[in-house]
């Protein structure tokens, strides 16, 4: 059959253009292991499609695809292929017109919007409004939905697509790899690091929090892959050892020895993320919140370096108001009532999560003990990151507040909201040196 590889790099000045090679030789592996001749090929390199930006080579790709010029379509991962919702309506739409097939070197599913059966739920990145009506709100209602097995979860992403990466046996390696004991270790292999970025900022005196985010993010990859980019985690895990250190690879490796390289990554690459987003990034997301906290309630920092171990309940509190996921998607599975929605087989529905977790008990301000919450979900759902995310955020509160003399926004800052993620776009921070 023929075959049409599609690759596209967002950035060059890291240096990624490489990847595009990279990304083309995976591609025309993947098409020679199929027995696909590879006859067209499309690139867009250094433009941003979040930004609106024409992609050429996507557009004259699906002008072929038209054209019925061949037969299938691979990329490297679905990211790359499309980033919009827009762009995935038209890909399937002409796809299923044309009968093209679409495949990609590092998922299973490209692209899947049926309805989601067992082993196909997805979740991952947070959205701050909810992706579709109706919601289910009210604390019980909320709780209820969650626990529902009559509903399976379906995340539409920051770009609009709802992934489908992780099947429940997916979730129990992650939870298996991700125990408390050893990420209560993880995180402490983390804090060399993080201590040295907020020495270097807090000589400055001022600092843009989102960007200290950006820093810790990169920190966290290092001290818990040895790797913080996508493509040196691909070649990390293919050349895991069977019995490896205590790297997240190599704990995923051996608590799912059965496991392909490719699934293996796909766990992998569910916890380190993807450029600023997903994985442990929604560590430093949920972090810059805290600095938000710390700087605008003065007295603050204060009582936690005097009680230290308050920050454990600091911890929870911003997990509880801030998290990543504000509005869990769900999907009915067969014909359901959750509170007073009647909802049949395929109906989507939105979850109040982060409004519920704030009622009752607490509120906006940062509680002195610490509130009943639905910040990492609940039921088959839940976080299975939970306790990395707990004790990364410790470690990162502590450090912070070691280095850093109290620090201030200015009384006109008004906080945004990356669209579609419930992270920081910016937060000024300043302190005396
Ligand atoms: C180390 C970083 C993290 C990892 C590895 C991780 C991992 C996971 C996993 C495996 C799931 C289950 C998904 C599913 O069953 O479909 C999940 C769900 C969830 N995570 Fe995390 N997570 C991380 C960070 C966070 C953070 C920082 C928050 C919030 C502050 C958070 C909030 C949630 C919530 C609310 C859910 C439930 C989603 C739903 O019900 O659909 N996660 N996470």
């Amino acid at each position: 059959m023929r075959a049409a590889v599609y690759t596209r790099i967002s950035q060059d000045a890291t240096g990624q253009r490489a990847s595009a090679t990279r990304q083309l030789k995976d591609c025309e592996a993947l098409a020679d292991r199929l027995g696909w001749e590879v006859t067209h090929r499309y690139g867009d390199d250094d433009l941003s499609t979040y930004s609106g930006h024409a992609r050429p080579g996507f557009e004259a790709m699906l002008k072929a695809m038209a054209d019925s010029e061949f037969g299938a379509v691979i990329c490297w991962h679905p990211d790359r292929i499309f980033r919009s919702m827009k762009d995935l309506e038209r890909l399937i739409a002409i796809a299923n017109g044309h009968q093209v097939q679409l495949r990609a070197v590092k998922a299973v599913v490209v692209a899947d919007l049926r309805l989601p059966g067992e082993r196909r739920a997805v979740t991952g990145c947070p959205a701050v409004t909810p992706a579709c009506e109706p919601v289910v709100s009210g604390a019980d209602a909320v709780a209820a939905a969650l626990r529902s097995a009559d509903v399976a979860a379906a995340v539409v992403q920051a770009d609009g697509v709802a992934r489908t990466w992780l099947t429940a046996p997916g979730r129990d390696v992650i939870a298996a790899a991700l125990t408390p004991r050893w990420s209560r270790w993880a995180a402490e292999q983390c804090r060399p690091a993080v201590a040295a970025i907020f020495e270097t900022v807090a000589a400055g005196g001022q600092v843009d929090g989102a960007r200290v985010g950006e820093a810790v993010t990169r920190a966290i990859r290092l001290a818990l892959f040895g790797v913080d980019d996508e493509y040196a985690l691909w070649e990390a895990v293919q050349q895991r050892q069977p019995v490896g250190g205590d790297d997240v690879v190599s704990r995923l490796a051996r608590a799912a020895p059965q496991l392909t390289d490719e699934e293996i990554f796909l766990l992998a690459s569910s916890v380190h993320g993807s450029g600023e987003r997903g994985g442990v990034g929604q560590i430093s997301d949920t972090f810059v919140w805290a600095l938000l906290h710390l700087a605008s309630d003065t007295g603050l920092a204060g009582k936690l370096r005097e009680n230290p171990n308050d920050i454990a309940v600091f911890v929870e509190e911003i997990v509880r108001l801030h998290s990543t996921i504000q509005y869990p998607l769900r999907v009915a599975l067969r014909d359901t009532r959750i509170g007073d929605l009647d909802l049949s087989a395929g109906d989507m529905v939105a979850i109040a999560a982060g409004a519920a977790s704030r009622q009752g008990d607490g509120g906006d301000q940062v509680n002195e003990r610490a509130c009943k919450h639905w910040g990492f979900g609940t039921g088959q759902h839940r976080c299975r990151g939970n306790h990395l995310v707990r004790a990364a955020l410790r470690v990162l509160v502590e450090e912070w507040l070691a280095q850093i003399h109290p620090c201030a926004v200015p009384d006109e800052f008004v906080p945004r909201y990356i669209p579609g993620r419930s992270a920081l776009v910016e937060l000024p921070l300043t302190w005396q040196t």
